[in-house]
């Protein structure tokens, strides 16, 4: 266990020179709700916690920021790291929701991390058929993977999950396959993409079908990852950033054990995490492989 203990995910920031065309994308196509708009930026939620994406006017530029929620108190984890030589800013107005944040600098990429032990409730209630259920993972580039694998196992208490080769590398929060992934680039950085949750494969094709009538075509998938053996498809945002969505991701019930809830689509059983082959069953268990994804 590292320094502080992330517990989830809890939001991603984007910086878009036009604020009205995504959230309109987010609204009307992902079925989010927009909670709160106010001159710090645009926030949308899945569900009950206050926010899951912030957007905010800027050059075009995903991932600006990353929120995570602790299971501990903030004055604690900020002594912590403190004591472990990482300065730390506590600021009250991040915006709605996060009336108390911690912002430390990522190493090598400098985005701000926010930590928080909680959100405010979003306050939207009932169901609705398409809404993905949680933002999932937030995967990035880096230039160096040890050290961006080490301050997240480390320090922010990170569980490594699986790695492909020696450039993409998979960590858990909580009991999901994956809350954060790297892939080592020397020609890439910034964001690799953002994936959002759904129920079910039903679900999951519902949303598809209402992503063809907005006329966003997937430009990958579905298929089914080896690593977090998820089902995945991939669109581009009215921006050009790449959005999964998945369903029926890897998760660990019990930490002790550390293998996987066994699946019938595994390797192997039980499924421990491991260092995959570079090869087609790793990206695409069900082909093809899809080229752009292994460029790093
Ligand atoms: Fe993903």
């Amino acid at each position: 266990m590292g320094t502080v203990n992330v517990s989830k995910l809890g939001y991603v920031g984007f910086e878009t020179p036009d604020v009205e065309r995504l959230v309109e994308y987010y609204t009307t196509v992902l079925d989010f709700v927009l909670v709160e708009g106010d001159d710090r930026g645009a926030f949308l939620t899945t569900g009950s916690d206050h926010h899951c994406v912030v957007v905010t006017r800027g050059d075009a530029k995903a991932r600006q920021v990353v929120g995570y929620e602790l299971w501990e108190d903030l004055d604690s984890a900020e002594q912590r790291l403190k004591n472990a030589g990482y300065v730390t800013e506590r600021r009250s107005d991040i915006g709605p929701g996060t009336p108390d944040v911690l912002v430390l600098e990522e190493p090598m990429t400098g985005v701000a991390l926010h930590l928080a032990t909680s959100q405010d409730p979003s306050g939207v209630q009932g169901f609705t058929p398409l809404r993905p259920t949680k933002l999932g993972h937030v995967a990035a580039y880096t230039p160096e993977l040890a050290t961006m694998q080490s301050f997240y196992q480390d320090l922010l208490g990170f569980r490594w999950s699986d790695t492909v080769g020696d450039f993409f590398v998979f960590m858990r929060c909580n009991a999901d396959h994956h809350a954060a992934n790297f892939m080592a680039s020397q020609k890439y950085s910034g964001m690799h993409h953002v994936a959002y949750e759904m129920r079910s494969p039903d679900h999951l094709i519902s949303m598809l079908d209402h992503l063809a009538k907005h006329d966003y075509r997937l430009h990958w998938g579905p298929g089914r990852h080896g690593p977090g053996h998820n089902l995945f498809t991939y669109h581009r945002d009215p921006d050009g950033n790449v959005v999964e969505l998945f369903t029926q991701i890897d998760v660990v019930v019990d930490e002790a054990k550390g293998h996987w809830e066994p699946r019938p689509w595994h390797e192997e059983f039980p499924m421990y995490p491991r260092t995959w082959e570079v090869d087609l069953a790793t990206v695409n268990q069900w082909g093809p492989i899809d080229p752009p994804s292994l460029d790093h």
